[in-house]
């Protein structure tokens, strides 16, 4: 069976490697249409040797689509995945916009990939560095109950989108030649510079991005009584992000006995050889499908505790991966449901 698939933002970071990942894992497409605004109308892309043109995304977008992964800004979903699910497709929605909404699922695949069937027509890709958090921490969690976790990011600037990370690139041609630096998606500079500030401020203190990990955590994992306290900063790397986490247990967990779990875990390569000045980094993880996890060891501070440091592509697992391991569980379970249908609304 082959699948009616739409992209809706395929002109943006994460649309560009829906694209790549789509292709590389051959997902079963049978057409494909590629949506952005009007400012990308009649642009030209190639997937598998054919050229796609690209649509301005409206209302009408989604006939006959059975697949339709979103990743245009929570605007965007908000206005246009209701009509695609009114037109028989199941959304893949990379915002934040229906994430905690008690009618969506929130999916890792290799953390709670159950959760896909009880969808309503949307199913929601978690916050990226949620997601390479959770890929480390759900081995942990199944061997003992992860009660808090204390987590700082060095986030890349992709993460902010295709012209954020433009916008570095331009920062260091300028620095190069002497001349002023432009600063417009980040809050100051980037380059030369680390900005503990991604999202917009809360109330507590807190910004947007590190309450998603606060609360997205206990969505996924199902638990509401794990606490994640997270300051997320933005570094100025072009791809991959990077995490260092403290998790508290409700029993000890060894370095040796946590360097196993993660050994056997989905999605998840250790990289653990301080001695060899092996550990992961950015310019390792980045373009690569699993997550690297590091620097193991016991925390010296407190009872319980485990730190390690994890790094991973946040375009790729983060975002267009995780999504299209999301459309694939939704083809897997329609085929097991019915072979000869391929309806994937239902499941
Ligand atoms: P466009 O390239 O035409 O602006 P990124 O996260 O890398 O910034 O990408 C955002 C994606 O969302 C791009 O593909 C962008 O298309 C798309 N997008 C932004 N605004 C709209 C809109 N109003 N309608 C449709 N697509 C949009």
């Amino acid at each position: 069976e082959a699948y009616n698939v739409a992209i809706a933002g395929a002109t943006g970071a994460v649309g560009e490697t829906f694209l790549n990942i789509l292709e590389q894992r051959n997902f079963p497409i049978n057409t494909l249409k590629l949506y952005a605004s009007k400012r990308s109308k009649g642009k030209q892309v190639t997937f598998k040797g054919t050229t796609y043109t690209i649509e301005e995304l409206t209302e009408d977008s989604f006939k006959d689509i059975d697949i339709a992964l979103f990743s245009a800004g929570g605007a965007q979903s908000k206005k246009y995945a209701p009509f695609a699910v009114k037109a028989g497709a199941v959304v893949v929605d990379n915002s934040s916009a229906f994430r905690l909404d008690p009618e969506v699922p929130l999916v890792v695949p290799e953390v709670n990939p159950e959760d896909v069937v009880w969808h309503n027509g949307i199913i929601s890709n978690p916050n990226c560095t949620t997601i390479i958090m959770l890929v480390a921490l759900k081995p942990l969690h199944d061997y003992s109950r992860v009660k808090q976790v204390f987590v700082s990011t060095y986030q890349s600037a992709s993460g902010a989108g295709a012209q954020a990370m433009e916008e570095l690139k331009q920062q260091v041609r300028d620095w190069a030649a002497g001349r002023d630096l432009s600063v417009n998606k980040f809050t100051h500079q980037l380059l030369y510079n680390v900005i503990p500030h991604i999202d917009t401020f809360q109330d507590n203190g807190y910004t947007g991005e590190e309450m998603k990990m606060f609360n997205e955590t206990k969505k996924i994992l199902h638990d509401d009584e794990v606490r994640v306290s997270a300051t997320c900063v933005r570094i100025p790397v072009l791809y991959s992000h990077s995490e260092s986490v403290t998790v508290m247990t409700e029993e000890p967990i060894s370095p040796e006995k946590a360097r196993e779990l993660f050994n056997n875990a989905p999605g998840l390569k250790v990289n653990d050889n301080p001695d060899g000045c092996e550990y992961p980094m950015p310019l390792g993880s980045q373009f690569q499908d699993d997550c690297y996890v590091g620097r193991i060891r016991e925390n010296i501070a407190a009872e319980n505790a485990l730190n390690f440091w994890i790094s991973g592509d946040q375009i790729r697992k983060g975002a267009a991966l995780n999504a299209i391991q999301i459309a694939e569980l939704l083809v897997k379970n329609a085929q097991k449901a019915n072979p000869a249908l391929k309806d994937v609304s239902g499941f």
